[in-house]
């Protein structure tokens, strides 16, 4: 690999993404959230009113749809869907697109085209164990679930909607489906260093993985 990988995997709420924004502005590198790839096709076969087992029909415009990330906002065959992709619908949809293989394997490839021109900090569920099994540096971030379901309400505008015991459910859920899949599982790589992220500020998060690069010899 020409290029440095940093892998953030991880489950729902951990931090991930937080952490990966504001890593990769610290050392240049490109930030990819390969979780709005899954949201995108989400809301793609969500708009054409496909059906989640129809399989074949979620491949088929999975295998047509067009995916940038153009400055830290995602486009959906030409338009920013990057509010679209957090509603609640694919919330609950998109782990069910995420199960299918070939659909992996598209976003997979989109993710690895990038990488071939430029470094990239990734946060996703499989980047270390699949996407980028050679990375640079491999990180899991976990939390309780308890702080991972409060840090999810908080980022909720209308509290009226949903209980905290509701979101923690919904995130039970989905760490479940996430980690019982057949394909690529949400799993930490046997190389992973792994932080738990409970009780611990975002800056002490990012100064242990900034500490861990430099013992890896730095970028
Ligand atoms: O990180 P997120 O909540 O935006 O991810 C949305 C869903 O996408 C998540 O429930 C599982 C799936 N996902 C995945 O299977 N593999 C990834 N690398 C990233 C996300």
């Amino acid at each position: 690999m020409k290029f440095k990988a940093i892998a953030i995997d991880g489950p729902a709420g951990a931090g991930k993404s937080t952490v990966a924004k504001i890593l990769s502005k610290k050392i240049g590198f490109t930030y990819i959230d390969s979780g709005a790839l899954f949201r995108a096709i989400t809301l793609k076969i969500l708009k054409l009113g496909i059906d989640v087992n129809d399989v074949d029909n979620i491949i088929k415009h999975a295998k047509n749809a067009k995916v940038d990330f153009i400055e830290n906002s995602i486009y959906l065959d030409g338009i920013d869907v990057s509010k679209e992709i957090r509603d609640d619908i694919v919330n609950k949809t998109v782990s069910y697109i995420a199960m299918i293989p070939e659909i992996r394997e598209i976003i997979a490839n989109i993710q690895r085209e990038i990488a071939k021109t430029k470094n990239v900090v990734v946060d996703g569920r499989d980047i270390g164990t699949t996407v980028f099994p050679d990375a640079f540096a491999k990180f899991f971030l976990t939390a309780s679930v308890d702080e991972r379901a409060r840090r999810r309400y908080n980022q909720y505008l209308d509290k009226t909607k949903y209980s905290l015991e509701d979101i923690k459910n919904q995130i039970i859920h989905r760490d479940y489906i996430d980690s019982n899949r057949e394909s690529s599982p949400l799993k930490q790589a046997d190389d992973a260093i792994l932080i738990d992220t409970t009780n611990r500020s975002i800056d002490e998060v990012i100064e242990e993985i900034l500490y861990h690069i430099f013992i890896k010899g730095g970028i």
